[in-house]
């Protein structure tokens, strides 16, 4: 998608580097930043330089290109999909992209592995591409239908960025709302500010932004009276692990938005590719549910009256606080699930119907 009119996908290969945008700059300035080493992967998704679950996962698989770079040995190669993995527990497709390298490079001589591994790692941000576009054309399908009923433009609330800026291009659950603009849709997207760290003000507007989508950055507590009003025709959201049974876990706050929308009967969709599908764990209570420094929450970072970037603390010192970073909406709350290979019901015979 464009930033200032210039297409860019989040992440790519180039001179035996990765590139990346840093989106702890974002949305007040535009870094391009190289990853030499994979530490430096692991460090970038670490600290957020990159972050949305299949974005993660493309950055680890890159790592482990570079893994090869650096040292084509074996037991380092291992080590470093150990600590790629390590690196943020709660979304999957982390887990799934190193595994699926791993398996693809088993076996496979020094000689060939660089090229293999390079190959494998493209495929997997192809298919990302494509699987997210995909998922767009299917979602765009809910959207014409509430934009030919109501005849007026369709209100979309959303929480977190599950944008273009958390895939490679597309986004999840804000392909569906390109798609509409760019076929004349009249959408507009309610943004839910996601504290603490304010991806959905600091990206999912900025991105919207740059589409020229109209939108209006909300607080994360404003959803349910908005959705009382009448004032939010749909939600989609995006999902970081979503079980076999259609549990669906995803940035802390989605929970809560998708009670308010049962509760006012607003279809409330979760956008996804296969990647992001976790068969094997059955109770979401196994889900590793990460917990992040409570900084985040302590402190707010922006730009001041000099365009200066700073950082000031919000609460006393003294104040205890706890960071944590996913929740999970219980499938029965779920309205559908928007796959690349359509749309299902959030349960074991929907996902099963579409995923053999
Ligand atoms: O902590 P983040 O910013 O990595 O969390 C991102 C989300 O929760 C997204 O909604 C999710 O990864 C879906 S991305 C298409």
């Amino acid at each position: 998608m464009r930033i200032e009119n210039k297409s860019y996908r989040t992440i790519w290969f180039e001179n035996n580097l990765v590139k990346i945008i840093d989106q702890t700059k974002l949305p007040h300035q535009f870094v391009i930043k190289d990853l030499k080493t994979v530490k430096d992967a692991i460090n970038a998704i670490k600290t957020m330089e990159v972050r949305g679950a299949p974005l993660i996962g493309a950055t680890a698989a890159y790592g482990l290109v570079l893994s090869i770079i650096e040292k084509n040995d074996l037991s380092f190669l291992k080590k470093s999909s150990e600590d790629l993995i390590a690196s943020r527990p709660t979304a999957i497709n982390l887990k799934w992209a190193v595994d699926r390298m791993m398996k693809k490079l088993h076996g496979v001589n020094d000689k060939d592995i660089l090229r293999i591994a390079l190959d494998e790692a493209k495929d997997i941000v192809e298919e990302d591409v494509s699987f997210c576009k995909n998922i767009g054309l299917n979602g765009l399908k809910i959207i014409e239908e509430i934009s030919n009923k109501k005849k007026d433009t369709v209100n979309i609330l959303t929480h977190c960025n599950a944008g273009w800026l958390a895939t490679i291009d597309w986004g999840t659950a804000t392909s569906p709302i390109y798609h509409a603009h760019q076929k004349g849709l009249k959408v507009h997207v309610w943004v839910d500010e996601t504290r603490p760290r304010n991806q959905g003000a600091n990206l999912t507007s900025y991105e919207l932004n740059e589409e020229g989508i109209p939108n209006t950055v909300i607080t994360d507590n404003a959803g349910g009276l908005l959705m009382q009003r009448g004032r939010v025709d749909m939600c989609i959201v995006g999902t970081d692990r979503t079980l076999s049974n259609g549990d669906v876990c995803n940035k802390i706050g989605t929970y809560l938005k998708a009670l308010s929308a049962k509760d006012n009967n607003v279809p409330f969709y979760v956008a996804l590719p296969s990647s992001t599908i976790d068969w094997n764990i059955k109770d979401h209570k196994q889900i590793p549910i990460e917990e992040r420094n409570s900084e985040e929450l302590s402190h707010v970072e922006g730009i001041d009256k000099n365009n200066q970037v700073t950082k000031v603390r919000i609460y006393p010192e003294k104040s205890k606080s706890m960071n944590l970073a996913f929740d999970v909406t219980p499938a029965k709350y779920v309205t559908g699930l928007i796959t690349e290979k359509g749309i299902c019901e959030a349960s074991e015979k929907g996902l099963k119907g579409l995923f053999q």
